[in-house]
């Protein structure tokens, strides 16, 4: 059995700790055997935060329950055990969450069996000092602890709080089969944790050190889900293009993932500008299988800012990429991340944002007032010296400039005709489909005789910054 440690453990090899599981392993579960006797089968709700490898630990952590005997709900009113796997990149993320929890402890005084549990990386980066700010948490667990879920539920009975810290390089999880919610995009986690070290970022420091899950494993699941009914399957990791198993890098596993019989798209994110290797681009370029959109995070425009941040490329170095990137693939759509106001950002720095962004412009970016995390490199090592309203100013001339931008792009593909996966029902007419184009563009059409999961050509015949409307053709 694993050891419940407070500290970093690390180890080598994937197999190291295949013989230490929890879990019951399928075969046992054939037999109808369980290695974790539960004193207890509890109802679990989780409730994600955060970016998109949260989603998909919450079917990790989901497929690690149901495993052991438990169940998960839908409707929380149900539920005798409540997951929060929570965010940490921002000090709002953290907040939102203390905000949440505040509330379930008015239902704990009620309900004092009610277990509440944080997870993911605000557990990982609080800590104990969690349950100082909420001392009615009965479990504090990071990314690499999931596997001890069961075991948490089992200890916290006897009252005392469970926490499960320990980061390991080891852990892939890559035995565990998550439970994703029915539909036709699946995520499939391919690698955990960070090594880029870049320094406004927590990540490593919660999420721990990269680890890929290698190819032969991967390509599995991707023929299972294909077999489940996905269509589309969104590759996740940190860095997602770093993948490395060993064996074979990011663009081999494009190309073996795309070859997947039955597979329509496959797309990734995040990757980090960086790891854009040729091997990358050419499986973009010549799979028609991966799709011709990239999520390329910038963060600054910048060069001293970059180096600041240790991004490890030059303003130069970005523009040059996104240029290769539209000569290799002229339809490709390109979005972004970028923080404004980053220890020492000048308005000269600022501007030099302004104007890549104008100059590339992207369909659309992620846009963010740089945080100050505690225990990150720039929290150590340079000052938060841009005022708050400054950081505001900034943040608020890039969204609208970014606005203008994704209308006008959208507004181009008036008259085009783009294949859409239909994904269901749009949100606001159930007359209508919504479904992703495939440079990722939400697009929004009348039904007519489509089927959830086909891909059908919708011909565009109106546009906002944000979605393109049609009607198939
Ligand atoms: N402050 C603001 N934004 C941040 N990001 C990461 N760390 C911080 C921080 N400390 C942004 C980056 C990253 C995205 C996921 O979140 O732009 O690409």
């Amino acid at each position: 059995m694993k050891q419940k440690s407070e500290f970093p453990i690390y180890k080598p090899e994937y197999q190291d700790h295949a013989d230490s599981r929890l879990i019951a392993q399928p075969s046992d579960m054939r037999m109808g055997a369980t290695k974790i006797k539960n004193r207890m089968a509890r109802k679990v709700f989780i409730e994600t935060y955060g970016c998109q490898m949260n989603a998909s630990d919450s079917e990790l952590m989901a497929g690690i329950l149901t495993q052991s005997g438990h169940q998960t709900v839908t409707d929380i009113e149900d539920a005798d055990v409540i997951l929060l796997n929570t965010c940490a990149i921002r000090e709002n993320a953290e907040t939102k969450v203390i905000n949440r929890l505040e509330h379930l402890n008015h239902r704990k005084r009620r309900e004092s069996n009610l277990v509440i549990g944080v997870c993911g990386c605000m557990a990982q980066h609080l800590r104990d000092k969690l349950l100082e700010a909420a001392p009615y948490v009965d479990i504090v667990m990071g990314p690499d602890a999931y596997r001890n879920l069961p075991m948490a539920l089992n200890a916290v009975v006897s009252g005392d709080p469970y926490l499960g810290l320990q980061l390991d390089k080891g852990e892939d999880y890559a035995d565990i089969s998550p439970i994703r919610k029915e539909g036709i995009r699946a995520w499939l986690t391919i690698q955990r944790g960070c090594d880029k070290m870049c320094t406004f970022c927590i990540v490593p420091f919660v999420r721990g050190r990269e680890r890929s899950i290698p190819l032969n494993i991967l390509k599995d699941d991707v023929e299972r889900l294909v077999d489940e009914g996905f269509k589309e399957i969104v590759l996740l990791g940190q860095t997602v293009n770093s993948y490395h198993d060993g064996k074979h890098d990011f663009g081999e596993l494009l190309w073996s993932i795309a070859e997947v019989e039955g597979i329509e798209r496959v797309r990734f994110t995040s990757p980090h500008p960086a790891d854009a290797t040729e091997s990358m681009i050419d499986a973009m370029e010549n799979s028609p299988k991966v799709c011709k959109q990239l999520h390329l995070p910038l963060q600054s425009g910048s060069t001293p800012v970059l180096e600041r941040m240790r991004r490890t490329y030059t303003a130069e170095e970005y523009r040059k990429l996104v240029q290769k990137l539209r000569e290799r693939i002229p339809q490709i759509a390109l979005s972004t991340d970028v923080i404004v106001g980053f220890c020492g950002e000048t308005e000269e720095d600022f501007d030099k944002t302004h104007t890549l962004m104008e100059e590339i412009r992207f369909d659309s970016a992620f846009m963010f007032k740089y945080s100050d995390r505690d225990g990150t490199l720039a929290n150590k090592m340079l000052d938060d010296d841009v005022p708050e309203p400054e950081k505001s100013r900034r943040l608020n001339e890039i969204i609208t400039l970014q606005e203008h931008i994704s209308a006008e792009i959208n507004q181009t593909k008036v008259g085009t005709t783009v294949p859409v996966l239909v994904e269901g029902n749009s949100r606001r007419d159930n007359e209508q489909y919504h479904g992703k184009s495939d440079t990722f563009k939400s697009t929004v059409f009348p039904k007519e005789n489509a089927q959830i999961g086909d891909i059908v050509n919708v011909e565009i015949h109106s546009a906002t910054a944000h979605t393109l409307i049609g009607q198939i053709s």
